[in-house]
């Protein structure tokens, strides 16, 4: 965790985040995976899948959505809820992008994932 700009936290640089891949950012409430899909789109959640805390940030990126490796759970990245017959959320977190860094709201970063 970087500096703070306004009420955005400066969490690394966009090249940083691997394409169809991810990186977590360790807060004091958890880590948090940001993705990078195939088409360049970033996204922050939590990563904690809704179904058993697994590391969503080890998923395989499809789309916009991932598939968590424990039990294949697939979690939209656009709003953080299971697809299909599953039924879950894990939190998403604002995400900016200023001169190739990556900014996500430190409101949100304080709010951690809940429960
Ligand atoms: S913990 Fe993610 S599918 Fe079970």
């Amino acid at each position: 965790m970087n500096a703070m700009v306004g009420e955005w936290l400066d969490v690394g640089s966009v090249e940083d985040v691997p394409r169809r891949g991810a990186r977590t950012i360790a807060t004091g409430q958890g880590a948090i995976a940001v993705f990078k899909a195939a088409d360049g789109t970033l996204f922050a959640l939590w990563d904690r899948c809704p179904h058993r805390g697994g590391p969503l940030s080890q998923g395989i990126v499809h789309g916009h959505a991932v598939t968590c490796p424990l039990h294949n759970w697939v979690i939209s990245l656009e709003t953080g809820t299971a697809q299909g017959a599953d039924k879950g959320c894990v939190r998403k977190l604002p995400l900016k992008v200023e001169d190739g860094r990556i900014c996500l709201s430190a409101q949100a970063v304080a709010a951690g994932p809940g429960a």
